[in-house]
């Protein structure tokens, strides 16, 4: 897909056809989290790749958000580093999405559909995954084929009016 078509056809697919995801297009995923920008060129990221059914499974009963990944046909947990400090979580939070949209604008110009997933319980997450204590699970990403229409440019997105949202020169 040309960048301009992955971008408008990215959307969050919650239901995923049984088609696999090849060794090359999920490592072409990582990749694209692995060439993100992050705060200072820190990359205090890692990321764990998921594919076996049960372990999907598990993850998604961990939190009520994330019943999408139990039918993926992977999932990528992002590990960043546990903080206290409310700086040091802001520009954690924007690194993080900055590797999340990387990585779902390269699924998607692969046709291959995505979803976040936040956490809520971290300790059993902590104990499948084997993360060490100082560091958190921030978010899942599910991929799979959509089990419903293929992925291609949306025409009228949700979202607010772009009039609403973008002011030229002033508020
Ligand atoms: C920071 C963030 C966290 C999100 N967490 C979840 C989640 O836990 N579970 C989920 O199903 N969707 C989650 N979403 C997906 C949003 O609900 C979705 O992006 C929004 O509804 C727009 O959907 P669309 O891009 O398909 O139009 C999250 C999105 C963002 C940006």
């Amino acid at each position: 897909m040309e960048t301009w078509d992955a971008i408008r056809a990215r959307r969050n697919v919650r239901r995923f056809s049984d088609r696999p995801i090849t060794v090359a297009d999920l490592d072409r995923i990582l990749e694209a989290g692995w060439r993100s920008p992050s705060s200072v060129n820190k990359q205090r990221w890692d990321f764990i790749l998921c594919t076996e059914r049960s372990q999907l499974q598990e993850l998604s009963s961990h939190s009520r958000w994330a019943g999408h990944v139990a039918g993926a046909a992977a999932a990528v947990a992002l590990i960043l580093p546990h903080s206290d400090d409310p700086d040091v979580n802001e520009s954690l939070d924007l690194d993080l999405g900055q590797v999340t949209i990387s990585m779902m604008l390269a699924a998607a110009d692969l046709g291959i559909g995505s979803c976040h997933a936040a956490l809520e319980d971290q300790e059993p997450v902590r104990r499948l995954l084997g993360y060490p204590e100082d560091r958190v699970c921030a978010l899942l990403i599910s991929l799979g084929y959509p089990a419903d229409r293929p992925l291609a440019p949306i025409k009228r997105p949700k979202r607010r009016p772009i009039d609403e949202i973008v002011h030229r020169d002033h508020w």
